[in-house]
């Protein structure tokens, strides 16, 4: 036999595909094929010669087993090179590439900065380690006030002055400090709270925080913007009402609902019986805070509001249990496609 002829066929074997593939292992790597007939050829080769001879079909046996893994490979990952352009057939459908979704809660939080974008609202940022000043103090937090204990907080251990931000009201603080009025923006971001993880609450998640500040803004304002809000966000037919409330940086303050519905056994316990769903705190911002900030309260006025993303996220795409969104399940992601 020819070990030439062998080594030149086993050196330019295309792949091409499955079939082809069996054909190689048959031929080269299977004890019945080539490689069994030369091995029991050794005892036909004169003895001087032996141990060349055996060197050599070691050498292109070692040669299949490579060329062999490197096919195995090759159809594995359907790819092909020019030269095997003649084994392949166009006309089959394409195996299409797998493209990363968006995260729920960015689809969420995309859809809230679209909505309020829409009516003039910009984005603003801030830090998610702040000062006590911009998360509390300048909210109208008075020190050693109760109200402070609304929000289980994380304290930075070197600087007693330092916090983990427990909501995107501090950015409200920022923007009002460095631009004057109107203003209308929208803070989405990352807030932390000092809380045990369970399926309603989670010690890290997201807020947005949306503050507009102008000559005579009132409370209709308030109220119309976000019932344009919740139309927007849960379909036209949604009814919201507003619960007064106390945040200390708004007077007056409240809470808002939306109406759910009470028809099955799910909506009676989310809604804990009362067919109404609380999505966001809001509020006129108080003259404290504007004075806080240098924005005289005798010329200004406006209100803020703040939400958590991941309730939104919830209600929109009725997901039961919050830490779902943490905990990096491909089978839960995957069915979220949003296209930017
Ligand atoms: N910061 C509040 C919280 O995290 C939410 C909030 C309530 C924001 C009322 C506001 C507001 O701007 O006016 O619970």
């Amino acid at each position: 036999m020819d070990l030439e002829k062998i080594h030149k066929e086993i050196e330019e074997w295309h792949s091409g595909d499955k079939d082809k593939l069996e054909e190689f292992r048959l031929k080269f790597i299977s004890r019945k094929g080539v490689f069994g007939d030369l091995f029991s050829n050794i005892k036909n080769i004169p003895n001087e010669a032996k141990k060349e001879y055996g060197q050599k079909i070691n050498v292109l046996k070692n040669a299949a087993q490579e060329k062999f893994q490197f096919l195995i490979e090759k159809v594995s990952d359907g790819k092909s090179d020019a030269g095997e352009y003649k084994d392949t057939d166009f006309t089959l459908p394409g195996s299409g590439t797998d493209i990363g979704n968006r995260h729920p809660l960015k689809i969420a939080q995309k859809d809230i900065v679209e909505i309020f974008q829409k009516i003039g609202f910009d984005l603003s940022e801030g830090p998610e380690i702040e000062t006590d000043w911009y998360n509390f103090t300048a909210l109208n937090f008075p020190e050693n006030h109760p109200a402070r204990e609304m929000q289980d907080t994380f304290f930075v251990e070197k600087d007693p002055d330092m916090v983990l931000r427990t909501h995107t009201s501090s950015v409200q603080i920022r923007v009002m400090e460095s631009t004057k009025p109107p203003i209308r923006t929208l803070s989405p971001g990352r807030v932390y709270r000092n809380e045990a993880i369970s399926a309603r609450s989670h010690c890290v998640f997201y807020q947005a925080e949306g503050l507009y500040i102008d000559k005579n803004v009132s409370f209709k304002d308030l109220k119309q913007t976000m019932l344009y809000f919740a139309k927007e966000m849960f379909g036209k037919n949604t009814k919201i009402r507003l619960r007064p409330s106390y945040f200390p940086f708004t007077e007056p303050s409240a809470e808002m609902d939306v109406y759910w519905g009470l028809e099955t056994e799910v909506d009676k316990k989310i809604t804990k019986g009362t067919g109404w769903l609380e999505i966001l705190g809001c509020g006129m911002v108080d003259p404290n805070v504007l004075e806080n900030c240098n924005i005289d309260p005798k010329e200004y006025s406006g209100f803020a509001f703040g939400m958590g993303i991941e309730r939104i996220a919830l209600l929109k795409y009725q997901i039961p249990d919050i830490r779902l969104f943490t905990e990096n399940d491909t089978r839960f992601l995957k069915q979220f496609k949003s296209l930017i």
